[in-house]
């Protein structure tokens, strides 16, 4: 694995950002995998300005996202769904279309969570898989627990990450308890994955992947057997490395 630290968040960003827009630039209908939360904002900021400035052109990409929360409308302004099209989507001359996120409210969760992953498959893969990473490791909605799930599937999100969701809703009720996510089998599967944290708060989650058993209580673990794989860190998350 390559772990990069720099000097702070907006950095990270660039560097996340220029190692999408060299992807796309090499391969104008790559395949890119997405995450929602505040960690990949600058980035998603840096590639719409390359977009802008006309440096990017993304109108083939196809993009598939991490993770969706279930029983929530899709319009939801906390739904994924929301958070890409608003941070991301309606800003760059991606073509709506090719824009998936899982459907969270499938009746049937497991039949969505095997369409994804065949989606992808049928799209040829992911190039590279963007993920941040959550407190307690989880990456998509991949929680801690007894195993690592391989593939697309719903999830029940542990009380932690409820809580540190909490601040996106009016109250602890309101956030969702349950989502589909991408399973680690889908993750792994990516060619290329660039991890992003950054902030203090992240600094025992990357040291207990890097540092820590590979063991499916820290989910990003896993990451160590990628044969591709690059963390993003800004020197508050590399804290305890
Ligand atoms: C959510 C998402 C993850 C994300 C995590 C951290 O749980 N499902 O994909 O990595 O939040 O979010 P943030 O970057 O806001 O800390």
């Amino acid at each position: 694995m390559q772990i990069h630290v720099f000097e702070n968040a907006a950095q990270v960003g660039q560097a996340a950002a220029t190692l999408i827009a060299a992807q796309v630039l090499s391969k104008p209908n790559a395949v890119l995998g997405l995450a929602t939360g505040s960690t990949p904002i600058p980035a998603y900021q840096e590639l719409i300005r390359l977009c802008k400035a006309g440096v990017v052109d993304f109108s083939q990409v196809r993009s598939y996202n991490l993770d969706e929360y279930c029983n929530i409308p899709e319009d939801h302004e906390q739904s994924y769904r929301t958070f890409m099209n608003v941070n991301l989507f309606n800003h760059i001359n991606i073509d709506i279309a090719n824009t998936h996120v899982p459907n969270g409210n499938a009746a049937d969760a497991e039949a969505e969570s095997a369409a994804y992953d065949a989606a992808i498959a049928a799209a040829g893969g992911i190039d590279v898989q963007v993920l941040g990473i959550g407190r307690n490791g989880h990456i998509g909605f991949n929680e801690p627990g007894d195993s690592f799930i391989y593939g697309c599937h719903q999830v029940t999100l542990a009380q932690s990450t409820i809580e540190a969701n909490r601040r996106f809703f009016e109250s602890e009720a309101d956030v969702p308890r349950q989502a589909i996510s991408l399973g680690i089998g889908s993750i792994m599967n990516a060619r290329k994955v660039l991890l992003l944290a950054t902030g203090a708060d992240k600094a025992q989650a990357i040291r207990d992947s890097v540092h820590g058993d590979i063991n499916p209580q820290v989910q990003a673990s896993i990451l160590r057997n990628h044969p591709d794989v690059i963390f993003l860190l800004d020197k508050a998350a590399a804290g305890l490395l």
